[in-house]
């Protein structure tokens, strides 16, 4: 697809780094979506071995006219490269190239490429502008927006990173024509999660239109996108540090987490340990009297839906010590308490500290 329907443009309200989100199939051949931009004499296009090949030789034509030279640096694929000895290719390919501190990062591939880009734009010369390319829909509907970089320790996921908004997301939603399904299946975790925390609608609008979004139909995707953007940009205007309400966007990470650190970064992709998490998380909020067996029903039929797991690893493989271990290094962990992001309803969602007791029957209710 080379034409570009009329782009949706989401905007990021955060005052003066406020920024926009386009969402369109075909705006990498769109001009206006590249107009504007932070001036500079140089930009780099960061990418990974699998998209580079795809997808730069059109985003360098893009930028062409805009910056007097376009860089590339070329990062090996895959989770387990979201590391530190990736993200100094980036900082040699600077260095080398002797960038100076109007420098602009395109950020081209996945919520990998997406985070250790982000992260690089935050460190070099304290901080250069970014421009978020995403091109799976996990990235395109969750991490290319609200500026959470990071890259991986082997002890836990995210744990070195900074808070960096982009100047601007442009969603290309014709890069998801050569998305392997199984990463649009990690994608609609994503996508499914904004229902039970904040939207009850949207989840029943993805109740009816899963199999449309699953297919890429342009309408439904579109619209599965233009939400999930919207409920994120509206989550992080209203709380970008994460001090209150950003958290609920970690439904299911906790245990999902625990099971990508678990089981070896990349053996679950990231998507597919939030979908056994929501429907972990729901059934923890069930038990806690939280919500019904009706309601953990839904989310874990939609999360099968989507092609993705709903239960947890083998017990033998991951056992209930391993999952807490790997719990206690999670971000909201405090103090050393386990803290979960729970449902009181369809729709609406709070942190709260929970038993480790409590933990243990849900892990071992929900793992095979
Ligand atoms: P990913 O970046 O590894 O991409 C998945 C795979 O698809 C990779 O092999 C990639 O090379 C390939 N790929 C990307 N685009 C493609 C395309 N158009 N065609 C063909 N192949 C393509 O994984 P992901 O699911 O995009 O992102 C997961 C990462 O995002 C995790 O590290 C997670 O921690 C992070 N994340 C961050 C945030 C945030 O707020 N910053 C939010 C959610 C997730
Ligand atoms: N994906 C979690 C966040 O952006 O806060």
């Amino acid at each position: 697809m080379t034409a570009a329907a009329v782009p949706v443009q989401v905007p990021v309200e955060l005052g003066d780094r406020r920024y926009t989100i386009w969402i369109a199939p075909g705006l990498l051949h769109e001009p206006a979506a590249w107009q504007g931009l932070p001036r500079a004499a140089t930009a780099l296009i960061v990418s990974n071995d699998v998209v580079a090949p795809l997808y730069a030789d059109a985003l360098a034509a893009a930028l062409a006219s805009h910056y007097g030279q376009v860089g590339r640096v070329q990062l090996p694929d895959g989770e387990a490269h979201k590391d530190w000895p990736a993200l100094n290719r980036i900082f040699d390919t600077l260095l080398a190239d002797a960038a100076d501190r109007d420098t602009v990062l395109f950020a081209l591939g996945g919520g990998v490429v997406g985070d250790m880009t982000g992260f690089a734009a935050a460190c070099y010369m304290r901080g250069v502008p970014l421009v978020q390319v995403p091109t799976t829909l996990l990235a395109q509907v969750d991490s290319s927006v609200g500026g959470k970089t990071a890259i991986n320790h082997p002890l836990g996921k995210n744990m070195i990173g900074a808070f960096h908004q982009p100047a601007r997301v442009v969603c290309d939603l014709a890069t998801l024509a050569t998305l392997p399904a199984r990463e649009i299946s990690a994608g609609l975790a994503e996508v499914i999660k904004y229902g039970p925390i904040a939207d009850a609608a949207f989840f029943d609008w993805l109740e009816t239109h899963l199999d449309a979004v699953r297919a890429l139909e342009p309408a439904a995707l579109t619209h599965a996108v233009q939400r999930s953007c919207e409920v994120k940009a509206r989550i992080v205007a209203a709380d970008e540090r994460e001090a209150g309400q950003r958290a609920w966007l970690n439904f299911g990470h906790t245990f999902g987490h625990a099971i990508e650190a678990g089981m070896g970064w990349g053996a679950w992709l990231h998507g597919e340990a939030v979908g056994a998490g929501m429907c972990m998380a729901a059934e923890l909020s069930r038990r806690l009297g939280l919500i019904d067996a009706a309601t953990v029903a839904r989310i874990i039929a939609l999360v099968a839906r989507a092609g993705l797991p709903t239960r947890g690893p083998a017990l033998r493989e991951l056992t209930i010590a391993a999952h807490l271990h790997h719990m206690r290094v999670d971000k909201k962990a405090q103090a050393g308490a386990l803290r979960f992001v729970v449902l009181t309803e369809l729709g609406a969602a709070r942190l709260q500290a929970v038993d480790e007791a409590l933990v243990r029957e849900t892990l071992a209710a929900c793992c095979d």
